[in-house]
């Protein structure tokens, strides 16, 4: 008989009591998305740290050593370790115990902060971003712990209050506390799948820049019968500077724009084109009847690897009930872009703002500022920590793993994988119609326990990989 390599018996007695423990998870995920911990409302201060003092709490319960909230200049993280197995090497997880803000609250189904299972379904904020995933390995590791009285690999838990609102201040933590955070492998659970059935490793996230303008016209609000005809109406100059934007295409017009974007290789092409995406059941649940983008680009590029440029809000005006003959003072708009490799928050603030000074109607008066921001990320992935990550998702989920990368943000993982150059690792167990940030924010019970065993698969995987 060949001899079972060190952790194989035990990781099994482990995925059995995972098993076991299915519906006890979901009821603990319950008590956590329970807490409307909200970063970016100042209304939510106290359940903000509620939620990180409940987090603390609960990694002690599962077995973790120490674990304490860590305060910075905005909200608090918590760290929790383990750190018994000296020989080891240490994976340190990352993910946010903050959310997104509700609402339209009235197109929530059961409240947002109420949490509810139907149709094999958890709904409530925060169930797949981020507090489900979390809790995946958060479960794994007491599991592993419970059943085996220790954990293969040492675990450093990082898990940040302020991810949706840019994580500004995580970075002077990790400065701070560097010692205490090392580790070989960092590993994230906050994206999805490619698909249902299709576990997936992601190697790349888009950064993000985010921007609000204002066009000021006069002093005061006119009446439009006295100054209609004779000044230049901000709400007017701001929609011929949007139109100048982008083409109908969608094509981005503002030059120097696309300077910094690294071409994809003819390799990872390929390799997306080959990926099993289906259009249509992309589409579908979110009620799109087209897609709509560059067309020298493919739909999964053009969310992956290509920048946008998008209104997110556009105001000014009347807006009351019946008519008002006004021409408002003001005019605004907030717009973000998604980056991807090598552009910056900074290059892109610099090429919007000399646009804009020269396509601004010299009538009116141009305020532009950048909001948050944070930079593209994309792995190398022939390291062979990847490899054993998608076989411990293979593992759980019966199915091969895709390599995807990610429309969405995540600017603290850049920033560690810059700062201590170790492999991230991101295994996303949400699905893209699980209404991340949306009314309705729900995630799938079946992937939520297959995730909690794909943790613990992967750090028995880990554990066994050479050291370097
Ligand atoms: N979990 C998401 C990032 C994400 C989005 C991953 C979509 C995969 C697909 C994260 O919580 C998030 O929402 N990030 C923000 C970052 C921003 C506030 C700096 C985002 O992408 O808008
Ligand atoms: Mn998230
Ligand atoms: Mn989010």
């Amino acid at each position: 008989m060949r001899l079972l390599p060190e952790g194989g018996m035990s990781i099994e007695r482990v995925q059995a009591r995972i098993d076991k423990e299915r519906e006890r998870f979901v009821s603990d995920l319950v008590s956590v998305v329970k807490i409307p911990s909200i970063s970016s409302s100042s209304a939510h201060k106290k359940d903000v740290l509620a939620c990180a003092d409940y987090l603390a709490a609960r990694a002690k319960k599962a077995g973790f050593e120490r674990a304490g909230v860590f305060p910075t200049a905005g909200h608090p993280a918590v760290v929790a370790e383990w750190t018994k197995k000296k020989e080891a090497p240490t994976v340190l997880i990352y993910g946010h115990y903050d959310v997104q803000p509700v609402d339209p609250l009235n197109e929530w189904t059961t409240p947002p902060f109420e949490p509810t299972v139907r149709d094999g379904r958890l709904y409530g904020r925060g169930a797949v971003d981020d507090k489900g995933q979390v809790w995946a390995h958060l479960l794994a590791c007491e599991a592993y712990l419970a059943e085996t009285g220790s954990l293969p690999v040492n675990v450093k838990l990082l898990v940040e209050g302020e991810e949706e609102i840019g994580s500004e201040h995580l970075e002077a933590l990790l400065t701070k506390e560097a010692r205490r955070l090392e580790a070989d492998f960092v590993v994230v659970s906050d994206t999805a799948m490619l698909d249902r059935g299709r576990p997936s490793i992601c190697y790349g996230l888009r950064g993000l820049a985010y921007f609000e303008l204002e066009l000021k016209g006069s002093s005061t609000d006119l009446h439009s019968g006295s100054f209609g005809g004779g000044v230049k109406n901000p709400l007017h100059a701001l929609s011929e500077i949007v139109m100048r934007l982008k083409d109908a295409s969608g094509k981005i017009l503002v030059p120097g724009f696309l300077d910094l974007v690294r071409p994809l290789s003819k390799d990872e092409r390929d390799r997306i084109r080959a990926l099993p995406h289906d259009e249509k059941t992309w589409r579908r649940p979110v009620g799109i009847p087209a897609t709509a983008g560059d067309p020298d680009f493919s739909l999964l590029e053009r969310l992956w690897a290509r920048p946008t440029l998008d209104l997110n809000g556009i105001w000014g005006g009347f807006q009351g009930e019946g008519a008002k003959t006004v021409i408002p003072a003001r005019a605004h708009a907030k717009l973000s872009c998604r980056l991807v490799p090598d552009q910056t928050p900074e290059a892109i603030f610099e090429c919007l703002d000399s646009y804009l000074k020269k396509i601004c109607p010299k009538e009116v008066e141009l305020t532009f500022k950048q909001l948050h921001g944070g930079l593209p990320w994309v792995a190398d992935i022939s390291h062979p920590s990847f490899a054993a990550a998608a076989r411990s998702m293979e593992k759980a989920f019966g199915a091969q793993t895709c390599y995807i990368r990610e429309g969405g943000s995540i600017p603290f993982v850049r920033t560690i994988a810059d700062a201590t150059k170790r492999p991230c690792l991101l295994l996303g167990f949400g699905l893209p119609d699980e209404n991340a940030h949306a009314p309705n924010e729900w995630l799938d019970l079946e992937n939520y326990q297959k995730g909690i065993k794909s943790c613990a698969y992967l750090y028995d995987e880990l554990a066994r990989l050479p050291r370097e």
